[in-house]
C-alpha cells in the first residue's frame, strides 16, 4: 500500500476477526518497529510478541482500557532500556508498528503502558529485566471494525512561520 495512504487511513481497531496472522508478517511488522528513529541511535527497544490465548487474556485483564487484547490474535509489548529518550524512542517504534500493520492489511491499536500503574506488573509477567520498561502494548489482527475517531482539521493545527 502507498505510504501516504497508510499514514492517512490508519485507525485504531479494537474488534478483530479470529483469523490468525502469519508469523512472517508479524516478523516483518516488528522489523519495521526496530528500524524506527532513535536518539543517538541507541535502539533501546525489545519487542515481546504474545499469541498464546491464556497469556493474552492475562495481559488484557491487567490493563484498564485494553481488555480487547484478549480477542486480538496478536499482542506486542514494546519495552525499552531505561535511557534518556525512552519514551520518544519507544513511541517511534510503536507508531512504526501501527503503520506496518496497516500496510500489511491489518488493524491495530496502541494501548498505554509507560505511565500506567500496571506497567510493572506487565514487565514482571513478561519476565523483562529490571532495566527494561514497558512503553506500549499493541493489539494486532484483521479488522472487524475500525474506529472513526474525529480528527481536527488541518487548518486548526497548521501554522505557517509562527503560531
Ligand atoms: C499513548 C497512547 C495511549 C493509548 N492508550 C489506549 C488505550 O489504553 N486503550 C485504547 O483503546 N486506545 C488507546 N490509544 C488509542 C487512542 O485512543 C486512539 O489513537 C485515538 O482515539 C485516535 O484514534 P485513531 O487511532 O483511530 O486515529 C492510545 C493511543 C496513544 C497514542
Amino acid at each position: 500500500m502507498d505510504a501516504l495512504k497508510v499514514l492517512k487511513e490508519r485507525r485504531s481497531v479494537r474488534k478483530y476477526l479470529s483469523k490468525p496472522v502469519p508469523k512472517e508478517i508479524i516478523e516483518d511488522i516488528i522489523d519495521c518497529g526496530r528500524l524506527a528513529a532513535t536518539a543517538r541511535n541507541i535502539q533501546p527497544w525489545h519487542f515481546v510478541v504474545i499469541t498464546d490465548e491464556e497469556r493474552k487474556k492475562h495481559i488484557a485483564d491487567i490493563t484498564d482500557n485494553g481488555k480487547f487484547i484478549a480477542q486480538a490474535p496478536v499482542c506486542v509489548a514494546v519495552l525499552c532500556e531505561d535511557t534518556k529518550y525512552i519514551l520518544e524512542d519507544g513511541s517511534a517504534a510503536t507508531q512504526n508498528i501501527l503503520l506496518a500493520a496497516k500496510a500489511h492489511g491489518l488493524g491495530s491499536c496502541w494501548i498505554a503502558g509507560h505511565k500506567k500503574p500496571y506497567a510493572a506488573e506487565i514487565e514482571q509477567y513478561l519476565n523483562a529485566p529490571e532495566s527494561c520498561k514497558l512503553i506500549s502494548l499493541i493489539a494486532i489482527g484483521y479488522a472487524e471494525q475500525e474506529s472513526n475517531a474525529a480528527k481536527k482539521d488541518l487548518s486548526a493545527v497548521l501554522h505557517w512561520e509562527q503560531f
